[in-house]
C-alpha cells in the first residue's frame, strides 16, 4: 500500500485533552442510532470492528460480514447479543445481495451500509511493473465491492426513502504518492463513486457518504509493513506507521474512523451527502517548504 519517504518526527507527550463539555458537566450523548440496523462489511477486525462496537455502544444492532469467518464468528460473540456475523466475500455479488437479505430477515430494515471491506495490492511500486491481474483482484475487492454493496443497499433502502450508506476511502484517493498505483487508484474511485450515487440517492431521502483514514496499524497495514521492512518487530513497525502523522501528541487509531462513521451514520449528520470526511490530523491539508535553516545559509 505504502511508498516510502524517510522523515523525522519529534514526539512530545503532553496533558489528555479534556472536551469542553466534560469540564462542564454534560454528559457525552449516547445512543445516537437507537433503533438503527446496520450492516458493516470488513467488520472482523480493525475499521470495521471498531465501528461495530461503537454502532452497538449508540443502540444499534449490527451485522458483520467478513470473508474471515472463524475471526467474524469471535467478533460477534466479543461484541455480544447485539451484533451477528455472516460470512461475505465482498467480491461476490451474490455474497453481498445474501447478507443484505439475511439482514432483513433478521431486523426487518437496513437503515446503515457501510462497505469498509479492502485490501492493500502488494505489487512493486513502479508502473512500468504493474501487475494487472492483482489490479483487476483489488479493483474487484475495493471498488466493485464497494459498489455491489451500495447497489444491495439501496434495493432495500429505496422502497423505506430513508438509509445512511458509508465507505472507506483514504487518504491515499485524496493526494497521489502515499500509496502504490493499484490501490490508490482504488480509492480514487472509491471517493467518486459517493459523489456519483448521492446524486441519484439524495431524491430517495438516503445519503451517501465516505471517510478517509490516514495511516492506523491495523493488521493490514501492518502485513504490507513487515513486507517493507522485513525482520522488524511489530512494536516498531507501529510505531514507524505513527510517526508518519503530522498531528502532534496523538495518533489516529480505529476509534477515530468509527467517530466519524458514527456522525455520518446518525441523524447527526442528517444533511450532509456527497462528503469525504478526511480523518488525518490535516496531513493532506499542507506542505510545508523544506528551506534548510538560516544558519546553513551563506
Ligand atoms: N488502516 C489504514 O491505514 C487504512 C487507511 C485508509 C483506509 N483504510 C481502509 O479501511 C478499510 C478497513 O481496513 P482496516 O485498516 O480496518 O484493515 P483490517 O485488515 O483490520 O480489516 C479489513 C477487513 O476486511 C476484510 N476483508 C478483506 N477482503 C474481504 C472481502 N473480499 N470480503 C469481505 N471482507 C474482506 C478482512 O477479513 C478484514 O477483516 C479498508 O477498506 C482499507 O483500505 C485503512
Amino acid at each position: 500500500m505504502f511508498r516510502v519517504a524517510l522523515r523525522k518526527k519529534v514526539t512530545i507527550s503532553r496533558a489528555p485533552v479534556v472536551s469542553p463539555s466534560f469540564k462542564m458537566g454534560f454528559s457525552s450523548q449516547t445512543a445516537r442510532l437507537e433503533g438503527k440496523v446496520a450492516l458493516i462489511t470488513g467488520a472482523a477486525s480493525g475499521i470495521g470492528k471498531a465501528t461495530a462496537s461503537k454502532f452497538i455502544s449508540n443502540g444499534a444492532k449490527v451485522v458483520i460480514a467478513d470473508i474471515q469467518q472463524q475471526l467474524g464468528q469471535v467478533t460477534a460473540n466479543e461484541l455480544g447479543p447485539n451484533a451477528t456475523f455472516i460470512a461475505c466475500d465482498v467480491s461476490k455479488e451474490s455474497d453481498i445481495s445474501n447478507a443484505v437479505d439475511f439482514t432483513i430477515s433478521k431486523h426487518s430494515q437496513l437503515d446503515i451500509m457501510y462497505a469498509n471491506a479492502g485490501v492493500a495490492c502488494n505489487t512493486p511500486p513502479s508502473i512500468v511493473d504493474l501487475d494487472l491481474a492483482v489490479f483487476d483482484r483489488v479493483m474487484n475487492i475495493n471498488v466493485r465491492g464497494v459498489v455491489a454493496g451500495m447497489k444491495h443497499a439501496s434495493r432495500v433502502m429505496i422502497p423505506r426513502k430513508t438509509g445512511s450508506i458509508l465507505c472507506t476511502a483514504s487518504v491515499t484517493g485524496l493526494m497521489g504518492g502515499l500509496a502504490q498505483h493499484t490501490y490508490s487508484v482504488s480509492k480514487f474511485a472509491v471517493i467518486g463513486i459517493v459523489k456519483s450515487l448521492a446524486a441519484e440517492l439524495s431524491k430517495h431521502g438516503i445519503r451517501v457518504n465516505c471517510v478517509s483514514p490516514f495511516a492506523i496499524p491495523t493488521p493490514f497495514v501492518l502485513e504490507e509493513m513487515s513486507r517493507i521492512f522485513p525482520g522488524v518487530d511489530i512494536q516498531r513497525l507501529i510505531e514507524i506507521t505513527q510517526n508518519a502523522g503530522v498531528l502532534e501528541g496523538t495518533n489516529c487509531e480505529p476509534n477515530d474512523i468509527a467517530n466519524a462513521a458514527l456522525y455520518l451514520a446518525s441523524d447527526d449528520a442528517k444533511y450532509v451527502s456527497g462528503h469525504n470526511l478526511v480523518i488525518d490530523g490535516g496531513f493532506t491539508s499542507f506542505k510545508t517548504l523544506e528551506f534548510p535553516a538560516p544558519d546553513q545559509v551563506h
